[in-house]
């Protein structure tokens, strides 16, 4: 999952776009700044977009916004409010995203429910019934037409192949439900299944629902999932809940030539303007980030402070503590 804009190369330095956003974006997104400054050299461009940019200038995402995303090598984007799919579906197209990788594990230290979890999401990112085609035909019937392409799902598949050589397991899970959705989620399940198998890479089969299930009662037996867009979502935010909460998750968005790095939580209204959020899901997508720009080592070391930092403390108070998000960003600092 690399692009090779050279991170850390002081000559060349990476693009990266950052756009805070809303909410507790506008605190985690400096936080995570911070913490990128502090292990390579990044030619930073700053974008804006959100509920408080609509309400100035009537667009939720600024044509200028949009171009920053769609030349920067990488950008890191916080949260967007009520406009957050005006915003972050044009971003995800603007750098050609076609997976959004979500990676779902217990920190050490951190309550979870599940603490065996450790498993990563590999989510088609372009169509199914995210794909934007419904119709309001009657008084009584609304329609929704999902899209399957063999193209898209071999994609993923493809780039799936890569990334599991990088994992404990040599094997993909694919999770769908092509005993019911024959048609479209029969095409998902040949497409990648043959990709994996012309690629060398052994999978196993898991119906969708049951895989909900199987995945709160043994979360261990899980490790590289492979799933159509929507199932992605869903089954994403259920490991989150395994895992202790929202503040700890990052995410990638990748495309052929760039990528878009975000934690998976929002804008969290109830929190913001606080100054307690917790930044390590930003820190996380930072993490992802320097690794996509080919920085192996400065994303191991950004991970390694962030994962001392959330079993030594400080804590900020969703994970029980009473530290601020400037204080735990002083903390992870001092321990890069
Ligand atoms: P949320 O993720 O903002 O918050 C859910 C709960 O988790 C809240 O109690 C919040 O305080 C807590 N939480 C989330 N991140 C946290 C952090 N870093 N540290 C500490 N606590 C944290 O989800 P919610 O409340 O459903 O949505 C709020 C707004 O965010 C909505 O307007 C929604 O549209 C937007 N949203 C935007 C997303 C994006 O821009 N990608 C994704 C999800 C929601
Ligand atoms: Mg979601």
């Amino acid at each position: 999952m690399s692009a090779g804009g050279g991170g850390s190369d002081p000559a060349n330095p990476a693009t990266v776009a950052v756009i805070a956003g809303d909410g507790i974006g506008a605190e985690v997104i400096p936080a995570a700044r911070r913490v990128l400054d502090a292990v390579g050299e990044f030619e930073f461009v700053a974008g804006e977009a959100g509920d408080a940019v609509r309400e100035e200038t009537g667009s939720a995402l600024p044509e200028e916004t949009y171009e920053l995303a769609a030349s920067a090598d990488a950008t890191l984007f916080g949260a967007a409010g009520e406009t957050a799919a005006d915003v972050i579906l044009p971003l995800r197209e603007a750098v050609g995203s076609f997976v959004n990788v979500r990676p779902a594990r217990a920190f050490p230290g951190v309550d979870a429910l599940r603490p065996e979890t450790d498993l990563v999401f590999l989510r088609e990112n372009t169509e199914g019934v995210y794909a934007g085609h419904e119709d309001r035909l009657s008084d009584d019937l609304s329609t929704l037409t999902r899209v399957v392409t063999d193209s898209a799902s071999r994609r993923l598949a493809e780039f799936a192949c890569e990334y599991v050589e990088g994992r404990d397991t040599d094997t993909l899970q694919v999770v769908h439900k092509a005993n019911v959705m024959r048609e479209t989620d029969g095409r998902f399940r040949d497409a990648v299944v043959d990709a994996a198998g012309e690629a060398g890479v052994d999978t196993e089969e898991v119906l969708m629902d049951a895989f909900a299930t199987r995945v709160c009662l043994e979360p261990e037996r899980f490790d590289t999932v492979v799933c159509p867009n929507l199932a992605g979502d869903v089954l994403s935010d259920l490991a989150a809940g395994l895992v202790g909460g929202l503040g700890l998750l990052p995410s990638a968005n990748v495309g052929p030539d760039r990528a878009l790095f975000e934690p998976v939580h929002g804008t969290a209204p109830d929190i913001a303007g606080e100054g307690v959020a917790n930044p390590a899901a930003a820190m996380l997508s930072a993490a992802m980030l320097v690794e996509y720009l080919d920085d192996e080592a400065a994303g191991a070391d950004v991970r390694a402070a962030v994962e001392a930092t959330l079993s030594d403390g400080p804590r900020t108070p969703d994970l029980g503590g009473e530290a601020t998000t400037d204080e735990v960003t002083d903390a992870v600092l001092a321990r890069l």
